[in-house]
């Protein structure tokens, strides 16, 4: 880690960490990052860096400028919150009641500025390109970032993901697909409302919830190929509103995750036959939503090794972990890996006595040692990239 701290100093390091609390301390969802856009302006403005604001609503593109005939190398981090209450207790939670950064968004828009600094200070001999998208958590952000232009111009991206199964100072990449298809699902049971003593009268939709919730599970396990990775989790239910009457509505919804396009469409098929027979079968009514989520980021094979030398280069072979399998999470990084080339990779970020704190977890935190790594890192890796697109 030596080498890493002679190009980001203590300062720098500093910087950085200065710039994520103050993120943290306060969280925006998603197309509301209002402040965070400001935070971020600024501190480009102070690196010198020029800049557009307000692509899709809050987000912002950077821009260095080196050689117009040289490659162009994006870099992206994402910046928004979680609808999530923080349950930390550090010195600079959350001040903004039910918002949090739980997921490390607030460190991936300090290392973004921080490797910003870096390539300011000194220059690679290539052109740089700085993407703050907002929305990564819900509305995916980087289709209307695209959409607004970001990728112009553009030859290849990265971006990162702080990541707290791997210890600081660990790179993890995944060649090929690396995340999953993340559609997600509404179904709505309309039975017959009634008195509770009296279920002859009525047709009870949380008797039909729980019997779906139950087949829904044993689609995956029972009639889907097991060497194929798939996963249907209800992560909302909602029914009745009193104990003695039997509730005449049943609201579920959850996220179907899959990596082969043919089990996403067999389960999407499987839940609708499913839902179709328990209504029949219990006379009742079962609409069902389903609403299309982020496409697999895909690694490329070139883009994946530039990330994988610098890697290694900067922190030894033994440091950087080649992940043996897809993950079933999502990303929506996988916008820009569908337009050009890229790789998404994971900094080891795992914080001491925090072993068991998952993200999207209310104690979720990380070791801000990771900012400095991934500072250096993505900094590096544009120095690389740049030399050998050449
Ligand atoms: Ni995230």
């Amino acid at each position: 880690m030596e080498n890493i701290k002679r190009i980001a100093d203590d300062k720098l390091f500093k910087w950085m960490i200065d710039i994520r609390r103050e993120i943290h301390q306060w969280p925006e969802k998603a197309f509301k990052e209002h402040r965070t856009s400001e935070l971020i302006s600024k501190r480009l403005k102070e690196i010198g860096i020029e800049h557009r604001t307000g692509v899709a609503k809050t987000g912002i593109l950077g821009r260095l400028k080196t050689d117009k005939k040289a490659p162009t190398v994006a870099l992206r981090a994402d910046m928004d919150a979680l609808p999530m209450h923080e349950d930390t207790g550090l010195p600079f939670a959350s001040k903004v009641p039910g918002v949090m950064h739980a997921c490390g968004h607030d460190g991936h828009v300090a290392i973004l500025l921080g490797a910003a600094k870096l390539l300011k200070a000194s220059p690679p001999k290539g052109n740089v390109v700085f993407i703050f998208q907002p929305a990564e958590e819900a509305g995916g952000g980087a289709k209307p970032m695209i959409e607004e232009g970001v990728l112009k111009g553009v030859d290849i991206i990265f971006g990162g993901h702080i990541e707290t199964h791997y210890q600081v100072g660990e790179i993890a990449i995944k060649r090929g697909v690396h995340t999953a298809y993340t559609d997600s699902f509404d179904i709505e049971i309309t039975g017959r409302g009634g008195h509770a003593a009296r279920p002859h009268e009525a047709v009870d939709s949380v008797v039909i919830a729980s019997h779906l919730i139950t087949h829904l599970q044993a689609i995956v396990s029972r009639e889907l190929d097991p060497l194929y990775p798939s996963v249907i989790t209800i992560g909302y239910m909602q029914a009745g509103t009193v104990s003695n009457a039997i509730a005449d509505k049943a609201i579920l919804q959850g996220t179907i995750r899959t990596i082969e396009t043919s089990v996403r469409a067999q389960i999407v098929d499987k839940i609708k036959n499913t839902a179709s027979s328990l209504s029949t079968l219990h006379n009742a009514k079962i609409d069902v939503g389903i609403n299309p989520g982020y496409p697999p980021v895909i690694n490329s094979d070139r883009e994946f090794k530039f990330a994988w030398d610098t890697a290694e280069r900067l922190f030894g072979e033994k440091r950087v972990i080649s992940i043996p399998h897809p993950s079933l999470g999502g990303e929506d990084f996988a916008y820009f890996t569908q337009k050009i080339p890229g790789c998404f990779v994971r900094f080891g970020a795992a914080k001491d006595g925090c072993e068991y704190i998952a993200s999207h977890s209310s104690q979720f935190d990380f070791d801000e040692e990771a900012l400095r790594v991934g500072a250096v890192y993505l900094s590096e890796l544009v120095r690389d990239a740049v030399e050998k697109l050449k």
